[in-house]
């Protein structure tokens, strides 16, 4: 089946497979290797991409589902002006290690940052709680994240 999707800002037509996943075709068919296969169960949160903004589990989110939507992976994502803050907060905090976790990890803090859902701690966990690390421990993703929520709620 053919779809028309906009990919990372690009009018797109991809030719697939009813049954294809999400994650399989963009790293498959189109080279964007940015979101992560781990547990490919919708658990671990490192395959996430946003659809319409919202983050998903490409893993085990069907291409189809995407015929007319907006999907942006980290590579379109980091042309935006919005990664710049994240990714220096990350750096400021030492918020990663491997980097497996970490486009996921960054797309979903944008999304629940646009959101306004991302406050206190509390939240930044509740929040991330569908994106595992291995290496960091969080607790310099919490701060990073912390930062990052605590610069939204007072530019208001
Ligand atoms: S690889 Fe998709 S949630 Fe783990
Ligand atoms: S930085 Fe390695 S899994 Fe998160």
């Amino acid at each position: 089946m053919r779809i028309s999707v906009d990919l990372n800002g690009v009018p797109t037509s991809l030719d697939i497979e009813p049954q294809e996943f999400l994650l399989d075709v963009l790293r498959d068919d189109l080279g964007l290797t940015g979101a992560k296969r781990s547990c490919d169960t919708q658990v671990c949160g490192t395959c996430t991409v946003l659809v319409d903004g919202a983050p998903v589990s490409a893993c085990s989110y069907l291409a189809a589902e995407t015929d007319g939507r907006a999907v942006t992976t980290i590579e379109g994502f980091r042309e935006t002006p919005a990664f710049e803050p994240i990714a220096a907060a990350f750096t400021r905090h030492a918020a990663l290690q491997c980097g497996f976790c970490t486009p996921g990890m960054v797309l979903t803090i944008h999304a629940l940052l646009e959101d306004g859902e991302l406050t206190d701690e509390p939240s930044i966990r509740h929040g991330l709680a569908g994106n595992l690390c291995r290496c960091t421990g969080y607790r310099s993703i919490l701060a990073a994240v912390g930062e990052l929520a605590a610069n939204r709620v007072a530019a208001g």
